[in-house]
């Protein structure tokens, strides 16, 4: 722990004399979270990238959450301390095979997750994050064609609630596809007060026994509302220090994955990022974002249209 307060001193006071601000998604390690300027999910972070006046981000997130920023902030220094953050829904996605794919529709407007490369939000009409996903979707013309991509139990829970039937691409989290229905059933049996909160990147069968569903903002904030008193909580357990924090008298539980020998339910990628890399990328300003400019003039659109709905 002393060695670790020692790190967290020595970037706080790096960063004032930089003039810069960490952003930190709620996947992350504890101790990132508690000296972030700002804790979030992927909607918020971005908004927080839009607006800062910092002159340098750090993201401790993941690589598409840093080229969001970039894209909205360009003239920002933004560094992301481990580049092999990535993200397997992100990759899930390859740009030249979407764009294949959206040639085959051409009549559709395409609505992409921001769990995405520039690349592929470039292609876009508009960039959803699980928090504005159905007020986003629900903003087209019930008779507007639609494609949506990457993520397919997304994708096939916002067609469930809002009626619509769009084209989905088939892509997928690893880590959100391996919780186990089974272990969760049980857990449930054990803890019949338990209520099961997922992320909507899971799984169908696991959504519909769902007692909430919703981004990991979403359902921190029911879990701080709630009436109940305990918690089985089916998204990256990173999400459970902010619930613990607003709701220190209720219980949390993680939600198993399918494989016991595995910590599966962490984001490998989102766990990348530790105190001491964050400290040495303030340090040496590297690793940084970069986006090559007509990418980004393209993608900017479906982001910023995505803001002015979701302010
Ligand atoms: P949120 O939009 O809920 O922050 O989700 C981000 C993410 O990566 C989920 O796996
Ligand atoms: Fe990507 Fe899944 Fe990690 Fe989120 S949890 S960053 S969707 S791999």
């Amino acid at each position: 722990v002393e060695g670790i307060e020692n790190i967290q001193n020595e970037f706080l006071k790096l960063k004032k004399e930089k003039n810069a601000v960490l952003m930190a998604h709620y996947y992350q390690e504890d101790e990132i979270q508690d000296i972030a300027d700002f804790v979030g999910d992927s909607l918020a972070l971005a908004q927080f990238a839009s607006k800062t006046e910092a002159d340098i981000i750090i993201v401790a997130g993941v690589h598409f959450m840093g080229e969001t920023a970039k894209i909205l902030s360009p003239d920002k220094t933004v560094l992301v301390p481990d580049l092999n953050a990535g993200c397997s829904l992100a990759d899930s996605c390859p740009p030249d095979q979407f764009s294949e794919f959206i040639k085959q529709y051409p009549d559709h407007k395409v609505i992409t997750y921001v769990n995405t490369s520039a690349d592929i939000k470039a292609l876009s009409d508009i960039v959803v994050t699980s928090t504005n996903a159905k007020a986003i979707v629900d903003s087209f013309d019930k008779d507007e064609k639609l494609i949506f991509g990457p993520d397919r139990n997304l994708g096939n829970y916002i067609n469930g609630i809002t009626g619509r039937n769009m084209i989905l691409w088939d892509g997928a989290c690893h880590v959100h596809e391996k919780f186990s229905l089974e272990k969760i059933l049980d857990l449930k049996k054990e803890n019949p007060d338990a209520k099961l909160l997922a992320h909507p990147e899971c799984k169908k069968p696991l959504l519909m026994v769902a007692d909430h569903v919703g981004s990991t903002a979403a359902l921190l904030n029911f879990s701080s509302k709630d009436d109940g008193n305990k918690y089985i909580v089916a998204t990256e357990s990173g999400i459970l220090h902010q619930m613990k924090l607003k709701s220190p008298e209720k219980t949390f539980i993680p939600a198993p994955p399918n494989d016991s020998t595995c910590a599966c339910n962490d984001c490998n990628f989102m766990r990348l990022n530790t105190m001491t890399k964050l400290y040495n990328a303030l340090k040496y300003t590297w690793p940084t974002i970069e986006v090559e400019e007509s990418i980004r003039l393209k993608a900017v659109q479906p982001i910023e249209k995505m803001l002015d709905i979701s302010n």
